[in-house]
């Protein structure tokens, strides 16, 4: 039986993965930092899941990873799906920074973490949730889409690291477009807007395929390919919004 640890998983897409892996009979370890969300989720197959409650921005979180891994018996995929983004016009200071330390921080405790293990075990798949708001700098949310560059950026390069070292690493980073989950239940409204069941489907699709990035959905691969040719200077005056 295969065996995954979905970091963020008390809800949203992290979430919806686990159910798609279990329904796959994949044994998982599911972790977040609200417990009682997680002893709920274990409740459906109680044989097949193991919890633990964590905080990527704590340092404590890379021992907890460890506990979780014994508690399944070993790790052969590893995702990341805790992450946070708001809506920031006002430069709100402590949003710019939780962000950054939850989506950078954090993440590279996790992913170094689950990267050292792969490398000391023979290898194994390490899949990150970033998002296509990583494409370029939106003037709504400049934390969340530079802390989404970022982790474009990070994953790239262990990639390269991998090469390198002569690993048997594997990595996919999944970019989703908007996804109907507690993190846009700001009320405003997001278009194109995807049901969080379909997009954790698709992601696991992705994940078995080895797949190196995965935009979700095909819509969100066309909108990236032209955004992706537009000069900063014709960016700049794009208003790209939402109400
Ligand atoms: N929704 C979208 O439109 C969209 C689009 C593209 C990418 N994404 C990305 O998808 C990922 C999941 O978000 P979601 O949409 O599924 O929203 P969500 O339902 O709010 O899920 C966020 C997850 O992150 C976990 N998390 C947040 N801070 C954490 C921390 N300090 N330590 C451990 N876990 C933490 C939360 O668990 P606890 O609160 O229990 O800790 C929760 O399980 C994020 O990385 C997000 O950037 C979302």
């Amino acid at each position: 039986m295969k065996r995954a640890i979905i970091i963020g998983a008390t809800s949203g897409i992290g979430q919806e993965v686990a159910k798609t892996l279990l329904l796959e009979g994949w044994k998982l370890g599911v972790a977040g930092r609200r417990r009682f969300s997680l002893e709920i989720f274990q409740q459906i197959a109680p044989d097949q899941i193991e919890i633990e409650e964590l905080d990527i921005t704590q340092e404590e979180a890379t021992d907890k990873l460890q506990i979780l891994i014994n508690k399944l018996g070993g790790m052969d995929l590893f995702l990341l799906s805790s992450g946070i983004g708001y809506q920031n016009i006002n430069l709100d200071s402590k949003i710019e920074l939780d962000t950054a330390r939850t989506n950078v921080e954090g993440f590279i405790r996790m992913v170094d973490s689950a990267f050292t293990y792969f490398k000391e075990n023979g290898g194994g798949h390490l899949a990150v949730i970033s998002s296509i708001a990583g494409t370029k700098g939106l003037g709504v949310a400049p934390a969340y889409s530079a802390t989404k560059r970022f982790q474009n950026t990070y994953i790239d390069a262990l990639e390269q690291l991998v090469h390198l070292q002569r690993l048997n690493i594997y990595f996919t980073d999944i970019r989703p477009g908007f996804v109907a989950t507690a993190l846009l239940n700001d009320g405003k409204h997001y278009p194109m807007l995807m049901k969080a069941d379909k997009v954790g489907y698709s992601i696991v699709k992705a994940i078995k395929r080895k797949q190196r990035v995965a935009i979700i959905d095909t819509r969100y691969r066309i909108l990236v390919f032209f955004w992706q040719m537009i000069p900063q200077w014709i960016w700049k005056r794009m208003p790209i919004k939402t109400n």
